[in-house]
């Protein structure tokens, strides 16, 4: 199945698979600055597996979202839909060609026509972690060449997106060009060659020669990897991809710690980097520890300024965003994105209604009711947790503790909280009986005085 669209490795400057770093908001960066491929981080099969695919239209984006905690682990959006290439972690053919068909969608009602959520599919064959070589991933199939290529061929026979691999070299030139030869002649559209054994770490030099050797015995694009010591400025990049006779390059530690390096322009400073990337974070509802975690790679050494220890005291996306003059912006974005919310759940409760009229009396006078959202990424603390909150409540001032009884109606959910002999109930249908809980105990809280309606109102809570 030709297709003139397909993504080409040659001639590329690529952003490298990153565990955490390469996340939707890094992706798009890269992008912003010039990068024309951009990798996922590894994710491993039995993850993707257990995931349901949603499209997302508050975001515009496609979201893969874990059935068991409902956590989203792989999010992709139109934008880089022609430049995403998506790593899997996996030891086993048939699991990694289930992978491949998950994000592949048939949606031409004719049949003909096949789409793809990610441009490409590229196998991890370098990672040299512990769990990975345990779990036969990664580096494990260096040394296990026919099931690497079995693999390969799997996925490669399943979709019509191009299959690429990402491997480590081995101790011996020759045995790694004529493991590359072996990989390549699965019909794999590109390799990925990180100039390091297994065992060496990043102090180590990345061999070059190795990764030369390879490029001129294989017809296919070979993707340069390692080179981030070397790599300070736009033109380190060139310089890389000549030392290493390759098509294209592949970039990880370098834009970790500056995106810009893509920029053909030269670099931006670190704080304007940490900007652009908390828009896309703001902008894609990105979980709070996950940016975190990538700004503080940008930083360094957080420890050494003012603004660095107060950054580590941050634990909400908004928190973050107002140490770089963006708070305002996330504050806005994610009111908008709570209405959007309230407004998807009516129309939600409004279907199941049609089915089933008045599953529950929401006006029984007994009960103290208010309409609020259970929006998780506002407690990340545990004791900030509204049922905890509650619960704590009920002991200091020696109360009986609080009881739950939730009903559920087809697919929604709502809890009423009985506390000091009054019913309590939110009369926002919440997805799960936990969220239900939850939303109960904050129209408790707010009737308490523990919340004011200016609280509720200033963060989206209030429908
Ligand atoms: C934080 C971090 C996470 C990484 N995660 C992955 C990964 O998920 N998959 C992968 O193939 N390589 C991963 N790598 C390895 C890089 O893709 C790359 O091969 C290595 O860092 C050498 O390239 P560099 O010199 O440009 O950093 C990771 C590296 C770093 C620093
Ligand atoms: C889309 O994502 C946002 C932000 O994470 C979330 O609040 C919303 O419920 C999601 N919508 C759908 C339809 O999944
Ligand atoms: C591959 O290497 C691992 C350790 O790195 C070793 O345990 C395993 O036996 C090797 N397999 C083959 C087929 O050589
Ligand atoms: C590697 O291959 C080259 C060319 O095929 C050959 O001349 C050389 O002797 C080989 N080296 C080793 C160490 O096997
Ligand atoms: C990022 O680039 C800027 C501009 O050249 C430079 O000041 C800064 O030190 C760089 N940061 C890192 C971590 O490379």
């Amino acid at each position: 199945m030709e297709n003139n669209k397909q993504l080409s490795y040659r001639n590329k400057i690529i952003l490298a698979p990153m565990v955490k770093i390469n996340t939707l908001p890094m992706r798009l960066l890269a992008l912003d600055y010039g990068a024309d491929i951009v990798y996922t981080e590894e994710l491993i099969d039995y993850k993707l597996l257990n995931c349901h695919r949603k499209v997302n239209d508050t975001l515009n984006s496609v979201d893969f979202i874990d059935k068991s905690d409902g956590t989203v682990v792989f999010r992709t959006c139109p934008r880089e839909k022609p430049f995403v290439v998506l790593q899997i972690g996996t030891n086993d053919p048939s699991r990694a060609a289930m992978v491949a068909k998950l994000v592949y969608v048939e949606y031409d009602l004719t049949g003909v026509r096949l789409e793809y959520d990610v441009a490409g599919i590229d196998i991890n064959m370098g990672c040299p972690k512990g769990f990975s070589l345990k779990g036969g991933m990664g580096a494990a199939l260096l040394n296990q060449s026919d099931k690497a290529c079995a693999i390969l061929s799997a996925v490669i026979s399943t979709v019509s997106i191009p299959v690429t691999c990402k491997i480590r070299i081995l101790r011996d030139i020759n045995e790694t060009v004529s493991l590359c030869k072996k990989l390549a002649a699965t019909g794999i559209a590109a390799i990925g060659i990180h100039g390091r054994r297994i065992h060496e770490r990043p102090i180590h030099e990345n061999r070059n020669n190795v990764i030369k050797a390879v490029s001129e015995a294989l017809e296919i694009p070979v993707i340069a990897n390692g080179g981030s010591k070397d790599i300070k400025v736009y033109e380190d990049i060139e310089k890389f991809k000549i030392v290493t006779g390759c098509s294209s390059v592949m970039i990880a530690r370098s834009a970790e710690k500056n995106c810009s390096i893509f920029k053909r322009d030269g670099k931006l400073e670190v704080p304007a980097v940490i900007r652009d990337y908390l828009h896309h974070a703001i902008n894609y509802d990105s979980v709070a520890a996950n940016t975190k975690y990538c700004v503080q790679n940008m930083m360094g050494n957080v420890h050494e300024t003012e603004l660095g220890r107060t950054f580590l005291e941050t634990s909400t996306l908004q928190e973050i965003c107002d140490l770089w003059q963006l708070g305002d912006y996330c504050r806005e974005k994610q009111k908008k994105m709570n209405m959007l919310r309230f407004e998807e759940r009516d129309l939600a409760c409004n279907d199941q209604k049609r089915i089933k009229p008045n599953p529950v009396d929401e006006t029984q006078d007994d009960i103290n009711s208010l309409k609020c959202m259970y929006i998780r990424s506002l407690y990340p603390m545990p004791e900030d947790l509204p049922k905890t909150k509650l619960l704590n409540w009920a002991k200091t001032h020696r109360k009986p503790l609080p009881k739950y009884h939730t009903e559920q109606f087809e697919k929604l959910f709502k809890s009423i909280v009985t506390f000091d002999n009054k019913k309590y109930s939110s009369l926002f249908w919440e997805k799960n009986k936990r969220c239900a809980e939850q939303g109960s105990a904050i129209v408790c809280l707010y009737f308490l005085n523990v919340y004011d309606m200016e609280y509720l109102k200033i963060n989206g809570i209030l429908g």
